[in-house]
């Protein structure tokens, strides 16, 4: 099997580490002062850089270039020349030490590290522990840990990563250097994809890589993964194969259903949800976008720095049209609306008729729009 395109392309350099830059700044000045700390905290949503970040400081520890080299002191960035940096790279490096805490919560795994951190490394200036999901030691093995990590020898540097914060012990955090790894905006996720599709000279339409990176919520990893999965099938893949691999509507046509709806036209509403069942696509989760393409309409409609927000989730094409669209809420109706579509997709996921729901929520809101009113 070929290597997954989330290895392959695993930033190489703290440069190719994508929106970070709060992060790497303060990196680069270390390795380039020579002020790396003893203990790191990262902590962050999954797929954003935190296990990439650690193997670059176990190279710029060791990095053969760190000491006396211009380039080294002018950029803070490993060689990735030396044979150090090119063992880190492949995992092959003795002083570098990854334990996934996920699964090894027992006290006594800790207990090997306390004697393994009394050892000098073996050929490294450093010996690097990269302890990832940190938050998933237990009790005894976290007391071990914060042992280490009062007294932690000098020849060893500690990267603790994790995606829940609020579960590691405070005592741990106050001991180590924390970074907040972000979620990574729509178009610095599209942005790598295009670079990885055209290296690997996939056909893959821009607006498939858009969805991809949507759906991704943030997540490179999962963005890279998604396109691993999608490009399998060696076609060329456009919005329509992304939707129907991953079993996901897109924006484009959440938009429309949203959009008819706006008009009040009952009709067409229900045509376009009975077009989008027969092209075998997933009416939950068309339900489910909706619910978030109201959400984020209605929230304009109050607020319009939300836009600041949604700038990082949405391309510029499809903000220009939720502004449009949040100009016809009318907040009494669509809140109405919208507690029935929230009540109503909870009941579509464990139903054999999935769009009834769906029906059912859109012919309560637009009915009275259309029925000729009595009194
Ligand atoms: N900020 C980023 N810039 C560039 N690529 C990234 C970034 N974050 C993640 N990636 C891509 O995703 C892959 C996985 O990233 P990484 O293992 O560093 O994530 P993580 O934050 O440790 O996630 P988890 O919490 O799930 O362990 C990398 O190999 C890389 O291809
Ligand atoms: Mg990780
Ligand atoms: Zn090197």
């Amino acid at each position: 099997m070929s290597l997954a395109i989330y290895r392959k392309y695993r930033p190489k350099t703290f440069e190719d580490l994508l929106g970070q830059s709060h992060i790497v700044n303060v990196l680069k000045n270390a390795a380039r002062q020579d002020k790396l700390a003893h203990a790191y905290l990262f902590y962050g949503p999954r797929g954003t850089g935190k296990t990439t970040a650690a193997r670059l400081i176990a190279k710029i520890a060791n990095c053969a270039t760190r000491h006396n080299n211009k380039k080294f002191k002018e950029t803070g960035e490993p060689c990735n020349a030396c044979s150090r940096c090119s063992e880190i790279d492949t995992g092959k490096a003795l002083d570098v030490v990854e334990i996934d805490a996920a699964s090894n919560t027992g006290v006594d795994n800790i207990r090997d590290l306390q004697e393994g951190i009394k050892l000098s490394p073996t050929s490294y200036p450093y010996k690097v522990f990269i302890i990832d999901e940190v938050h998933m030691l237990s009790k005894s093995a976290f007391n071990a840990l914060l042992k280490t990590l009062e007294e932690p020898p000098a020849h060893a540097i500690f990267v603790l990563a994790t995606t829940e914060f609020e579960k590691v012990l405070p005592t741990i955090v106050s001991r180590t250097q924390k970074f907040h790894f972000r979620k990574l905006d729509i178009n610095e996720i599209a942005q790598k994809l295009k670079k990885i599709v055209s290296a690997e000279k996939m056909s893959v339409s821009s607006e498939a890589i858009e969805l991809i990176a949507s759906i991704a919520e943030g997540s490179l990893r999962d963005a890279e993964s998604l396109l691993d999965q999608v490009t399998t099938l060696d076609e060329k893949v456009d919005e329509k194969t992304v939707e129907q691999v991953l079993g996901q509507v897109s924006f484009s046509r959440t938009a429309k259903l949203a959009e008819i709806i706006l008009k009040s036209d009952l009709k067409g509403s229900l045509e376009y949800i009975a077009e989008i069942n027969e092209g075998g696509y997933n009416v939950v989760d068309l339900t489910k976008e909706l619910i978030r393409y109201f959400r984020r309409a209605l929230g304009l409609k109050f607020d319009e720095r939300l836009e600041t927000i949604f700038k990082k989730e949405l391309t510029a094409e499809e903000l220009n049209q939720l502004k449009k669209h949040s100009q016809l809420i009318n907040p009494d109706k669509h809140i109405k609306l919208l507690q029935t579509l929230i009540r109503g997709y909870s009941e579509m996921r464990y139903s054999p008729f999935a769009s009834i729901p769906l029906e059912i929520a859109i012919i309560e809101s637009l009915r009275n729009a259309t029925e000729p009113r009595l009194d």
